[in-house]
C-alpha cells in the first residue's frame, strides 16, 4: 500500500511516499528553519504562508522522484494535529484536496503518533509492544505502546518541554534557532561536573517531569554572570544543561522499563537527536538488558516519511476520516473519536 503523506505542523513542508509503513520510497522536506531564524523562532503567519508555497511543489517532486502515478497512489495521510493551526490547517486542506481529487483514502496521523512510527522505519524487526521515551519541542512523555494505535501515557512534563527548554537557553546564549543541535554540539567540548544545575525530582507519578525549574536556573546563572561580568564557560554549561535533561529523562525511563517488564524502549523526536540523552539511555538500557531503539537523525526532527508509517496502521485499524477532517492545534496521543 503506498501512502502519500503530508507534514506541516510547524516549520517544515514535508511529502513523502511510504509503501505499507516501513518502506520510504521518498521523503521531500521543504525547511523554513533558516527564514524564522532571524526572528528567533518560528512565525506562525509565515509558516502557514511558507508550507502553501511549497506543499503542491513537494508533492509533484515525490510522485516524481518515485516515478509514480497518482493512481498509484493508495491513501493520503496527514498531520491533523497537534500544532501551529495555520500550518496544520496547509497540510490537512491539501490531503483532503487531493484525497477527494484521487478517490482515496483519507488518514489522519497525530504528530506525535508518526514521531514513535519513525523507529518502524529505522528498525523494520520493531513491533509493539514497546516503551518509548518521545522527546520534542512541544512534548516530553514516556508512552507504553501496546499496539500500534493502542498507547498508555505513562508520564508527561507537568510545564515546559525538553525542546523547548534547550531552544530558549540556546537563545539566551546567542545560538541560532532552533537553540538544540547548536548546544548538544557545545557540549562535546564542555565538563558536565563544572555547573550544578537542578533536576525534577519524582512526585506523586514519578513518571512526570518538569523542566522549567531547570530552564530558569540556567537562564538565571547566564544572566547573573552577564550582571557580575563573570566569562561563562559556555561549552561546560552546554554540557551541565545537557547532564541535567537526561538525568530527569533517563531514571524515568529506566523506572518504566523495570515496572512494566518491557525490555524494548524506542526515542522519538527532535530531541532523540541529542548525544548526551543517546549515550546515557543506551548505558542504561545495557545495564538492564534492555533492547534501545533510537532514530538515525535525519528521523528524529519532523518529516513526512515518519507520518506515512504511522499512517499504514491507522488505516489497518479503521482510522479514516471524511471531508469534514479538521485541524487540532492542541490533541491528546490517544486518540479520542475523530
Ligand atoms: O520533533 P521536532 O523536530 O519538532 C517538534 O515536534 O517539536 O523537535 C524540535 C526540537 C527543537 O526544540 C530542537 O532544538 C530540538 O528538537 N533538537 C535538539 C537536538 N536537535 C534538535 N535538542 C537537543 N539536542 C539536539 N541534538
Ligand atoms: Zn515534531
Amino acid at each position: 500500500m503506498n501512502i502519500l503523506a503530508v507534514e506541516s505542523s510547524c516549520d517544515e513542508t514535508a511529502v513523502a511516499i511510504v509503501r505499507d509503513g516501513r518502506e520510504v520510497l521518498c521523503d521531500c522536506i521543504a525547511s523554513q528553519v533558516a527564514l524564522h531564524r532571524e526572528y528567533g523562532g518560528v512565525v506562525p503567519e509565515i509558516a502557514s504562508r511558507k508550507h502553501i508555497e511549497a506543499i503542491y511543489g513537494l508533492a509533484d517532486q515525490a510522485l516524481a522522484q518515485t516515478g509514480l502515478k497518482r493512481s498509484d497512489i493508495d491513501a493520503v495521510a496527514v498531520t491533523y494535529a497537534p500544532g501551529l493551526i495555520g500550518a496544520v490547517l496547509v497540510g490537512v486542506n491539501f490531503a483532503k484536496a487531493a484525497a477527494l481529487a484521487m478517490s482515496k483514502p483519507l488518514i489522519p496521523v497525530h504528530h506525535i503518533r508518526g514521531h514513535i512510527a519513525a523507529n518502524y522505519i529505522a528498525y523494520p524487526e520493531l513491533k509493539p509492544p514497546f516503551l518509548c521515551l518521545v522527546v520534542s519541542g512541544g512534548h516530553t512523555m514516556i508512552i507504553e505502546v501496546k499496539d500500534y494505535t493502542d498507547m498508555t501515557i505513562l508520564g508527561t512534563t507537568l510545564d515546559d518541554a525538553a525542546g523547548e527548554c534547550f531552544d530558549k537557553v540556546g537563545r539566551v546564549l546567542g545560538m541560532p534557532y532552533p537553540g538544540g543541535a547548536a548546544l548538544d554540539r557545545a557540549a562535546q567540548q564542555g565538563d558536565a561536573s563544572k555547573y550544578s544545575l537542578p533536576r525534577s525530582k519524582p512526585g506523586e507519578n514519578p513518571y512526570n517531569m518538569s523542566f522549567s525549574g531547570l530552564k530558569t536556573a540556567a537562564l538565571n546563572l547566564i544572566h547573573h554572570a552577564e550582571q557580575v561580568g563573570e566569562e561563562l564557560d559556555i561549552p561546560s554549561l552546554c554540557a551541565s544543561f545537557c547532564e541535567a535533561v537526561s538525568d530527569t529523562l533517563v531514571p524515568r525511563v529506566i523506572r518504566a522499563i523495570q515496572e512494566t517488564g518491557c525490555k524494548k524502549i524506542a526515542v522519538a523526536g527532535g530531541v532523540a537527536a541529542n548525544s548526551r540523552i543517546r549515550k546515557d539511555i543506551l548505558d542504561a538500557a545495557r545495564d538492564l538488558g534492555a533492547e534501545v531503539y533510537l532514530p538515525p537523525l535525519s528521523l528524529c526532527g519532523d518529516n513526512a516519511a515518519m507520518i506515512g508509517a504511522q499512517a499504514y496502521y491507522e488505516y489497518l485499524a479503521g482510522n479514516t476520516a471524511d471531508m469534514g477532517l479538521n485541524a487540532y492545534a492542541t490533541k491528546s496521543i490517544l486518540g479520542e473519536a475523530l
